[in-house]
């Protein structure tokens, strides 16, 4: 990641500031939306212990200059995902309903290259989750 991908994701999540507690509700909403069939594999009631996506992207966030010391979290995240029943193909789905949400809460702070750093962001977070799937 460059250092310019680097300071549009810290701006951008900056900017966010406290809208970031109204991105976890509207990404479950959208991608049950548009994945229903995923709705199973959460349990019925979302409000407690959710997705906790918010916290994650604030840890990683933290975290972008230095993503090995992130990454192994990252992959028993990943592991225990596959738990969950999430599969590879979900992946996509999920990083494309995050980057609208994303989108959504930053109004005006939105534009091509803060998406494009939000997009290289949730790419490596999913391939370092990925990475982590035990076979078993
Ligand atoms: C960018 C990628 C993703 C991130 C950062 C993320 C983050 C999280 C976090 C932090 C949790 C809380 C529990 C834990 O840490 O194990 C969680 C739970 C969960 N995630 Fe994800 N996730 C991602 C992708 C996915 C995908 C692709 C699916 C597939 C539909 C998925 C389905 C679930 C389910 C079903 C749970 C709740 C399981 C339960 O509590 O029973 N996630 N996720």
């Amino acid at each position: 990641m460059t250092p310019e991908t680097i300071a549009a994701l810290e701006a951008s999540f900056a900017a966010i500031g406290d809208r970031r507690t109204e991105l976890t509700p509207l990404f479950y909403d959208r991608l049950f939306a548009r994945a229903p069939g995923v709705r199973g594999l959460f349990p019925d009631d979302i409000s407690h212990q959710a997705m906790k996506l918010a916290d994650t992207l604030e840890v990683v966030i933290a975290h972008l200059r230095s993503l090995d010391s992130v990454a192994p979290a990252l992959m028993e995240m990943g592991d225990r995902h596959a738990r969950y029943g999430a599969k590879p193909e979900h992946y996509p789905i999920v990083g494309d309903t995050l980057l609208a949400s994303l989108a959504e809460v930053s109004g005006d702070a939105w534009n091509h290259k803060v998406e494009e750093a939000w997009r290289e962001a949730i790419e490596v977070i999913s391939a370092t989750m990925l990475s982590g799937v035990r076979s078993r």
